[in-house]
């Protein structure tokens, strides 16, 4: 048994140096990274049987935990029926996905173009913006992150990440995030794209109100306000969307992640209808895309918008997410040398150090005591808490007393930087 654990380790390490992308092959075997094998509500499992609760969530993906039941079993129904669309007849499923999602998104949001990840969605919006305006400047915040195709890449605030590719869109300005002055660089603009929390960038909350500013001050200078909800929406942020911390309605919202559960990649946007009508009410063929709105990708985002509902779980957000900033927050006091700050807003929370090289220390020791964390993407120096909805009260307790291990283990190694 043993060996056999042995021989599968070598063989995705082989695999993944060989055949996948040798330099994260190394950074992963040398942070002692696990072999996932199977994973259900809130653990993963390795391939020594080893449970890890899983804080990381995908990043945001698992909002309903891993393998959701119901999920899990409208997508084998739908298996058995027809997996994907043909597209050249109507596909019921699409449908009724679309009409869900017009129900719970804010406002007059009503329109979707569905696709396969966040990147896909946000790459669709700034085409829509663009296409209904006229107008080609797309105005986003530093540090931002929207997905790392080409116009997502130009609209990301991250220079490591877009360096190499220049040039970019070239029509692209960045503004300070929070920063609620915005009618100069919003001249011209056919839109403004911001994210409600800032995830990767560090788990950057806005002061209440933002969102409202920049929902006028896109009204004044007529660019469309593109909420990029791919991160903090349906739920997450123990809100339905994040914009409903202000009660606003942006133009167009670009979701992925949880939309599906977790179960089949799908990512999606959604506008208003009038302004889609401008960009492509005689054109309906200008965007499209051959996998977007499959059936088995519409079931699963069909049951996973029905259990997020059922299940109350963006109040569970709210109410775990409390817990957990409070934790963390207790910790800051404790190992001030090491934490910097706590963010958070529902259950997505950042921990900054006070210096990047304190990760080393604690990531591995929580992996040790089985519970999986992650670097946020644009900010190394922040650690991100991003658990499942359904996460439970003992979960989150434990999951802070790994982090208290890991910031002990980061200071008696390393002290004071
Ligand atoms: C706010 C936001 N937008 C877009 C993306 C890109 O999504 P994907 O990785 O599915 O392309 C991400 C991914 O982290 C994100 O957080």
């Amino acid at each position: 048994m043993i060996d056999e654990r042995t021989s599968l380790a070598d063989e995705v390490f082989d695999n993944y140096k060989r055949y996948v992308n040798p330099p994260l092959a190394r950074v992963m075997k040398l942070s002692g990274s696990p072999v996932e094998v199977r994973a259900s509500g809130t653990t993963i499992w390795d391939h020594t049987g080893k449970a890890y609760l899983d804080f990381a969530g995908g990043y945001g993906v698992f909002t309903l935990g891993h393998s959701h039941p119901r999920v899990i079993a409208a997508v084998k129904e739908q298996l058995d029926a027809m997996s994907l669309s043909g597209k050249t007849m109507f596909n019921v499923l699409l449908g009724r996905a679309a009409k869900r999602l017009a129900e719970l998104a804010p406002g007059d949001l009503e329109i979707s173009f569905w696709c396969n990840s966040g990147t896909e969605a946000v790459e669709g919006a700034i085409k829509l913006a663009r296409a209904a305006t006229g107008r080609t400047k797309v105005v986003s915040t530093i540090d931002a992150y929207h997905g790392k195709t080409l116009g997502a890449l130009s609209v990301s605030g991250r220079p490591a990440f877009q360096e190499r590719f220049r040039p970019l869109l070239d029509d692209v300005a960045h503004v300070p995030y929070g920063d609620a002055a915005l009618d100069e660089a919003l001249h011209d603009a056919a839109a403004f794209i911001v994210e409600p929390v800032q995830g990767e960038g560090g788990v950057n909350v806005p002061l209440p109100g933002y969102l409202r500013a920049v929902r006028e001050a896109c009204d004044r200078s007529g660019a469309l306000f593109i909420a990029d909800e791919v991160q903090t929406g349906l739920g997450r942020c123990g809100l339905l969307f994040g914009c409903d911390r202000d009660g606003v309605v942006p133009d167009v919202m670009t979701l992925a992640k949880g939309l599906s559960g977790g179960v089949v990649p799908v990512g999606a946007y959604i506008a208003r209808t009038p302004v889609w009508n401008r960009a492509y009410g005689k054109a309906p063929l200008l965007h499209t895309s051959t996998f977007g709105g499959s059936e088995i990708a519409c079931a699963a985002a069909l049951a996973a918008m029905e259990v997020l509902v059922d299940d109350g779980l963006v109040e569970c957000a709210r109410v775990r997410g409390a817990q957990l900033l409070d934790g963390a927050r207790a910790l800051a006091d404790e190992f001030g040398d090491v934490i910097a700050a706590v963010r958070g807003l529902g259950l997505l929370v950042g921990i900054e150090l006070t210096n990047e090289g304190y990760g080393g220390w604690i990531i591995p020791e929580m992996l040790k005591r089985g519970v999986t964390v992650a670097w946020t993407l644009n900010q190394q120096r922040v650690i991100r808490l991003e658990p499942p909805l359904v996460v439970t009260e003992d979960e989150i307790a434990y999951a802070l007393e790994a982090l208290r291990a890991g910031l002990a283990n980061a200071y008696e190694n390393l002290g004071r930087l």
